[in-house]
């Protein structure tokens, strides 16, 4: 990389910014990256604080977008927000929590679905919450239709405003609800445990979310104070308690990162160590990351990640946990646009987590995507038919070409894709994926990535 834009950081490392980047493609990304806590756990352990009488700290806080706006959030709902005892984690004190103001909300909101999980412990704080219309990744129209249920059956009323939701307790304590999801939905069961540990009562939750993630959350909540068990078959029981305390957490690990990482290694045939990497939560992954051709070494602090020999084609249904992870699929899609032969990546958990081929098949890639999936058959989520398959037929040559970046994932094998291909990509709308990865140019750079920032 030659003309970087470096602006300075309090702790003085130049983090790389921009949007827009030029990209030369064809050299293998070699080097260690060290991925921090999971966006998708910390977010949610932030918003627990609301529910504590004490301070909590989490650590391993990854620097990303999305906790900058749940921060800004609890912030505006008078949480005090510091830096914690160590890099990387963050002291809050929900002792002076108050309303905040609608505009006040709305500005900080951002493109977060995470206010969402602000309903139960605001209801249980302040008796009264409102919460803007949700951001996010377009990869789908992402109803909170379970959210809501849920929280007319803990006894909490909820109004839809023009501009989001308005929820009130009408002075009463929620109380414990038998709650059966559609669906093993991930948010849902967090709205379900962020607001159920403080009704008067047990809650039963069936068919709920077992993701490490969510395992970590109801860690977080039972050094609160909270008493949760987890029975067979994806039951989860909670009895409510009157108070909580704060919280001393050092988060999971980010398992989309890391594998982002290994596809990225795969793709370009060259070879990453993921610090902070684990086997565990990463066991499905790594069979498909071995039946793709790749080669790995699990150590004591990260994962080593290579390709070894040719790319082979893969079939891949996503699925909830402990299945292969449809945050996951994104990155590979990419490396098996290399491999020599058919690969089909199925798509079961988001209806058009499939629209980022389009700028691979821009790129040269073969890739057919068939909107009515493999088979026309009845979906987990009753109300939408969203079987999608993405037919992949390899090898094809990546050409350099110009991309936008449209969500998270998609982005970054965008990314990935551009520093695969033969010659240069521009690759727009870069920014998002500092919602969900921590120092992600920096990264690129370490690991001898060929770029410069145009904006
Ligand atoms: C979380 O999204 C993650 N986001 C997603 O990661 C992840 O892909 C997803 O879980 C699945 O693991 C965060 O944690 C912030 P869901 P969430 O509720 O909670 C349907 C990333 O890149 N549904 O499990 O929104 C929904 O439409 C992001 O880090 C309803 O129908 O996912 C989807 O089809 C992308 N009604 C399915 O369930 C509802 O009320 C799974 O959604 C809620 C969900």
């Amino acid at each position: 990389m030659t003309t970087p834009v470096r602006d300075a950081l309090p702790d003085g490392v130049p983090p790389l910014t921009g949007d827009v980047l030029a990209i030369r493609g064809g050299r293998p990304l070699r080097g260690r990256v060290d991925v921090k806590g999971a966006k998708n756990l910390a977010t949610k352990a932030m918003v627990a604080t609301l529910l504590g009488d004490t301070a909590s700290t989490l650590r391993d806080v990854p620097a990303i977008s999305d906790v900058a706006v749940v921060r800004s959030l609890l912030e505006v709902h008078g949480v005090r927000v510091t830096e914690g005892d160590e890099p990387g984690s963050l002291t809050f004190d929900p002792s002076d929590v108050e309303s905040a103001h609608f505009e006040e909300i709305d500005a900080h909101a951002g493109a977060s679905r995470i206010p969402i999980l602000f309903c139960g412990p605001l209801l249980h704080r302040l008796g009264q919450a409102f919460i803007p219309d949700l951001g996010g990744c377009r990869i789908g129209d992402r109803p909170i239709d379970f959210h809501l249920d849920a929280l007319r059956k803990f006894g909490a009323t909820v109004e839809k405003l023009p501009s989001g939701i308005r929820l009130s307790t009408g002075g009463t304590r929620l109380h414990g609800a038998n709650i059966h999801l559609p669906y093993p939905s991930v948010g849902a069961t967090e709205q379900v445990l962020l607001t159920a540990v403080r009704a008067e009562g047990v809650t039963e939750l069936r068919n709920a979310a077992i993701e490490p993630e969510i395992m970590d959350l109801i860690a977080v909540l039972q050094k609160m104070g909270a008493i949760i068990s987890y029975e067979p078959n994806r039951v989860i029981l909670i009895e409510g308690v009157e108070k909580l305390r704060g919280y001393d957490h050092r988060s999971i690990f980010d398992r989309n990162e890391a594998a982002s990482w290994a596809s990225a290694a795969l793709a370009t045939d060259g070879e990453i160590f993921v610090g902070g990497a684990k086997q565990q939560e990463m066991l499905t992954f790594l069979n498909v990351f071995r039946k793709a051709g790749g080669w790995f070494d699990i150590q004591e602090d990260g994962i080593l990640f290579r390709r070894e020999g040719e790319l082979k084609p893969v079939v891949v249904e996503t699925d909830v946990h402990p299945g292969f992870m449809t945050d996951w699929q994104q990155p590979l899609v990419v490396a098996l646009t290399q491999a020599e032969g058919r690969s089909i990546v199925h798509e079961t958990v988001y209806e058009n987590r499939l629209g980022f081929t389009d700028a691979l098949v821009k790129m040269g890639a073969d890739i057919v995507v068939h909107p009515r999936g493999l088979q026309a058959g009845p979906r987990r989520v009753p109300r939408r038919d969203l079987e999608q398959a993405a037919v992949i037929t390899g090898p094809t040559p990546l050409r350099g070409a110009d991309i936008v970046v449209p969500d998270l994932r998609g982005g970054y094998s965008h990314v990935i894709a551009a520093l695969t291909a033969e010659g240069e990509s521009k690759v727009s709308g870069v920014d998002i994926l500092n919602r969900g990865y921590e120092k992600f140019l920096a990264k690129l750079d370490a690991l001898g990535a060929d770029f410069d920032v145009l904006r």
